[in-house]
C-alpha cells in the first residue's frame, strides 16, 4: 500500500430517500432536517472541517437540489442581510462555505446501496486516502475535544490502515450495524478480523457496531466493484471494507464521544434536546422550560 498520510477529501452519501421520516421528508432531503437551527449535513461537513478535510463530495440524488444550494452562495439573502445590517447573520451564512473549502456533486443514479454510493465518487476521490460521513449519525466529540472524525484521522497516520468508527450496541440492536471482531490492537484499537452486515444477533462475531465514520485507503473502490449484491439486495460497503482485512489491514476505533442516530426519531428527539440544551442562544431558556415540565 502506498504511504499515505494526509486525509483531504469526505464523502457524503446522500442520494438515500429518508422513508423513515414521511412526510416530512416527501420535498425535502432528510440530511436538511434541522438539529435546533442547523441542518445535520452542515453538522457532518463541520466535522470533516475541522478533521482538516477541504474538499467536500456529496454523491446525490434526486429531490436533494438543497443540499447544493445550502452549500451554494445566496446572493440574494446576503444582499437583504447587508443592507439591513444584520451582520452577524450575514457571518453566520457566509461561514457555511470557507473560502478553502470546495465542494463537488455526483449523482447516485440508482439506490443499489452504501457502497455503491461510495464508488460513484472514484473519479473524484482518485487514488488517495478519504474520508466517508453518513450525516444519519451525528457525531459529538468530548466537550472541548476534538471531533469523532478528527480523532479517525490522527488514527489513521499512526495504523496506515484503514479506520473504522465502533461503539458496543445491545445484542438486540446488532441487525441494524456492520458489526466487527478482532484482535486488541493498542488504546481504543481494534485490529479487524471479521466484518459482517447487519447479522442476525445469533450470528453476530461481536457487539461492536460500526458508526457511519470511516477513513478508508483508495483500495476499497476496486474491492467494492467486485462485491456481488450482499444484505438487502445491495452493493454493501462493509462487504467491500472486509476485502482489505487481509491485504491492508482494517483497525476499528472505539471514539471518544456521543453519536445520535437521527436516522431514527427517537435519536433526531434525544438530539434535539441535548443541542437544544448547550446551544448559546436558547439554552438556558430550554432548560428553564424542560425543568417546568410535568412528567407525570
Ligand atoms: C449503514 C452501514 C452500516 C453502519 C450504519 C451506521 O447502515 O451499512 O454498516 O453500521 O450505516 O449508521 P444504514 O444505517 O445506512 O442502514
Amino acid at each position: 500500500m502506498k504511504n499515505f498520510t494526509n486525509v483531504n477529501k469526505a464523502v457524503f452519501p446522500v442520494a438515500g430517500l429518508g422513508t423513515r421520516f414521511l412526510p416530512a421528508t416527501k420535498a425535502q432531503p432528510k440530511e436538511m432536517l434541522p438539529i435546533v437551527d442547523k441542518p445535520l449535513i452542515q453538522y457532518a461537513v463541520e466535522e470533516a472541517y475541522e478533521a482538516g478535510i477541504r474538499h467536500m463530495i456529496f454523491v446525490t440524488g434526486r429531490n436533494k437540489r438543497a443540499i447544493e444550494d445550502h452549500f451554494d452562495t445566496a446572493y440574494e439573502l446576503e444582499n437583504e442581510l447587508e443592507a439591513s445590517g444584520k451582520e452577524e447573520l450575514l457571518a453566520t451564512v457566509r461561514s457555511l462555505t470557507p473560502d478553502d473549502m470546495d465542494c463537488s456533486y455526483v449523482r447516485q443514479p440508482r439506490s443499489l446501496g452504501l457502497g455503491h454510493a461510495v464508488l460513484c465518487a472514484r473519479s473524484i476521490v482518485g487514488d488517495e486516502p478519504f474520508a466517508v460521513l453518513l450525516a444519519d449519525d451525528l457525531m459529538c466529540g468530548p466537550h472541548g475535544g476534538p471531533g469523532v472524525l478528527a480523532q479517525m484521522v490522527e488514527v489513521f497516520r499512526q495504523v496506515r490502515g484503514s479506520v473504522l468508527a465502533v461503539q458496543e450496541v445491545p445484542l438486540e440492536h446488532v441487525k441494524r450495524y456492520g458489526i466487527v471482531a478482532g484482535e486488541p490492537a493498542g488504546d481504543r484499537l481494534v485490529k479487524v478480523e471479521r466484518m459482517v452486515e447487519k447479522p442476525a444477533p445469533e450470528n453476530a462475531p461481536s457487539r461492536l457496531g460500526v458508526a457511519g465514520r470511516y477513513v478508508l485507503t483508495p483500495s476499497v473502490f476496486e474491492a467494492i466493484r467486485q462485491q456481488p449484491r450482499g444484505s438487502g439486495g445491495e452493493i454493501q460497503l462493509t462487504d467491500g471494507i472486509a476485502q482489505l482485512i487481509g491485504p491492508e489491514g482494517v483497525y476499528a476505533y472505539r471514539y471518544e464521544g456521543k453519536r445520535f442516530d437521527c436516522g431514527s426519531k427517537q435519536g433526531f428527539l434525544e438530539a434535539s434536546v441535548e443541542f437544544g440544551m448547550r446551544h448559546a442562544e436558547v439554552g438556558a431558556g430550554f432548560r428553564d422550560y424542560l425543568r417546568g415540565l410535568d412528567f407525570s
